[in-house]
């Protein structure tokens, strides 16, 4: 059998999209976790059957927990973190939690024109205040699981890692040669944020052996990506999931793309 990606993670905005696809490709490979905590805003909404359902299908690798990360929408969701952490943390127990991917973000697309304070606000709070509030209320869980592989030095995604879901809109360095295709002043403004996120936690928690990275998937088919992206959420994945299962601490505190390309800030 292959050796598997890691012995658990959570997954944030698994209802849809990228995220979605990532616990069914993780599910279905023989090489996957053997517990996959799939978080979501609403585990009984309209959006979450195909989630709920795949769950069912897998019950004893699945979990669906409930996350709602939009500080600004509801001012209960700094307890829900903890709430999920607690649910997690009952069925890890001392193995510790090995992988989270922040997959969960969202875009609200604005020009300099059109952008109002509140499209700031909330698309920060949801793309880097979630990831940050998820990051630390972790961080004891992330380390427990290191702490499993302290007879060794190297960091990987079986021992225990941070992947933060950015963008290529989100650097700075090539910008001026897509800006005009994407002028999203809220989504890439704070996706840079994310990145920078990415690169304090990558310095902060390397003593702790916790890899930290960002990866782009690229531009994918799904709610947010549109119709006329050239990338399926399959194609993407299986990029993305062949990256983080081969990543060293070469890797850590870096933005790479879903097929292992740097991406400079
Ligand atoms: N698609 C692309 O081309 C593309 C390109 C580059 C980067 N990305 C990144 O990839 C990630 C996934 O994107 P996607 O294309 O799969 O988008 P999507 O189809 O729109 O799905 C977004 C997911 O994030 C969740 N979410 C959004 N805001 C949230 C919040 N405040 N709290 C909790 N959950 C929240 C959504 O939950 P609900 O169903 O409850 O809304 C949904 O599960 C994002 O971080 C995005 O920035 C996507």
């Amino acid at each position: 059998m292959a050796c598997r990606i890691c012995h658990s993670v959570l997954v944030t905005g698994s209802n849809r999209g990228i995220g979605l696809e990532i616990v069914r490709q993780l599910v279905d490979s023989p090489s996957g976790p053997v517990k996959i905590f799939a978080s979501c805003r609403d585990p009984d909404g309209p959006r979450t059957e195909e989630l709920q359902e795949l769950a069912q299908k897998h019950q004893d690798v699945i979990t669906v927990v409930q996350l709602v990360k939009n500080f600004s929408l509801d001012i209960c969701s700094s307890a829900s973190i903890k709430e999920a952490l607690k649910l997690v943390e009952n069925e890890v127990q001392e193995k510790g939690l090995n992988l989270i991917i922040n997959n969960a973000g969202v875009n609200i697309p604005g020009s300099l024109a059109d952008t109002e304070k509140s499209m700031m606000v909330d698309v920060y709070t949801s793309n880097v205040v979630g990831p940050m509030m998820v990051a630390k209320d972790f961080r004891a869980l992330l380390c427990k699981a290191a702490a499993q592989f302290s007879h060794q030095t190297s960091m990987s995604c079986k021992r225990s890692a941070i992947i933060n879901v950015s963008t290529l809109l989100s650097s700075i360095t090539i910008c001026p040669e897509n800006f005009s295709l994407a002028p999203m002043y809220p989504y890439r403004v704070s996706k840079a944020a994310l990145n920078m996120l990415t690169r304090c936690l990558a310095e902060d928690l390397k003593k702790d052996g916790i890899l930290v990275m960002a990866l782009h998937p690229g531009w994918v088919q799904t709610e947010m990506g549109g119709s006329e992206a050239p990338l399926t959420a399959a194609e993407s994945v299986k990029g993305m999931l062949e990256v983080i299962a081969n990543l060293t601490e070469k890797e850590t505190g870096t933005l790479l793309d879903w097929k292992g390309n740097s991406i400079p800030w």
